[in-house]
């Protein structure tokens, strides 16, 4: 069995959060190790019910070999995107107590060295959380054009000393093709003065973000997914979602916005025109960040952001 190490951040948090019933159907779209699945499952009657989604085989095999014994448990290996269509084709819709997405990547996937996703570890460039899928890091990284390499690190890694680090991968990789995830640290440390590499800002970090985003296309189809869930739950029912950058946490905090929300119409716009009536309502006003016990047992929680609301 593979040794899956993934602390669930915000665990207490999102149970509280998800206000769970105890004969309840749940959604785990983002499953990895199933830590927070584990939790939800914990507070089940043998009548509940909790699906799970993920796109990783690591996590699928994972989750299906700790829930073995679990008959009301169903996993499916799917990115979530496709989830909404999926479980109404469950019979689910209107029928759902709470939906988790925990976005972003595991700390299996980011400490495994051969996936490629981490300038700590070397490993070939590679950054797919599905493995089945075609477009890797290398590719990005050796095939892209240099406005599309600038694209993607100006709007996924908000990384303004982009063109620095763009004109060194094009150099470099005139040279010979750049395969690992060290190679690729270097280019961008030598972007850089050495002051600002090791400083507070985590320039390396932000690079492989952003090309981790663009690789698994994180941001591609999150709205639309988020509405879509939001319309599954049942009346009560509550949707969490944990981010881990501003990117992602824009598009949650808008779309949770706009369903607690009557008129959306631009502003200024003197009568609505949209018709638009709220569908939820915010169970905390606030994102919920990790509290000082949390973020001293685990760093990773630092940049964790959680927001719930509730189907009305
Ligand atoms: C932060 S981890 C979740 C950890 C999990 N909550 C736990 O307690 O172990 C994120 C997981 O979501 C998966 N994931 C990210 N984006 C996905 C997507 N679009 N579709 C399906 N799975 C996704 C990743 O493969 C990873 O396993």
């Amino acid at each position: 069995m593979i040794e899956f190490k993934h602390v669930p951040v915000l665990l207490d948090e999102v149970i509280d959060g998800l206000d769970i019933k105890k004969d309840g159907c749940y959604v785990d779209c983002t499953m990895g190790g199933g830590g927070h699945s584990s939790a939800i499952l914990s507070r089940l009657s043998k009548k509940g019910k909790l699906i799970g989604f993920d796109k990783d085989d690591d996590a699928i095999s994972v989750c299906k070999e700790r829930f073995s014994g679990c008959q009301n448990v169903t996993i499916i290996k799917s990115d979530f995107k496709n989830s909404p269509n999926i479980l109404k084709e469950m019979g689910m819709a209107g029928q759902i107590d709470g939906i988790l997405l925990d976005l972003g990547v595991s700390s299996y996937q980011i400490d495994s060295a051969e996936r490629g996703f981490s300038f700590l570890h070397n490993g070939r460039l590679d950054m797919r959380m599905d493995k089945s899928q075609d477009l890797t890091a290398f590719d990005v990284v050796n095939f892209y054009s240099e406005k599309q390499l600038l694209k993607i690190l100006y709007e996924y890694g908000e990384e303004s000393n982009a063109k620095n680090i763009v004109k060194n991968i094009l150099k470099a990789r005139q040279e010979k093709p750049i395969e690992t995830t060290f190679q690729l640290k270097e280019i961008v440390e030598k972007s850089f003065p050495k002051k600002v590499i090791y400083g507070k800002g985590g320039v390396i970090k932000q690079t492989f973000q952003a090309i981790r985003i663009e690789v698994n296309g994180e941001l591609e189809g999150l709205k639309e997914c988020l509405q879509n869930l939001i319309q599954l739950l049942r009346k009560g029912g509550r949707i969490a979602v944990i981010s881990f950058h501003s990117l992602e946490d824009r598009i949650v905090k808008n779309v949770f916005k706009d369903a607690c929300t009557d008129c959306i119409c631009p502003p200024k716009t003197p009568v609505c025109i949209c018709g638009h009536r709220a569908v939820a309502k915010p169970v905390s006003k606030k994102p919920i960040v990790a509290t000082t016990q949390e973020l001293q047992k685990n760093s990773r929680s630092s940049s964790a952001k959680l927001r719930i609301i509730e189907k009305i």
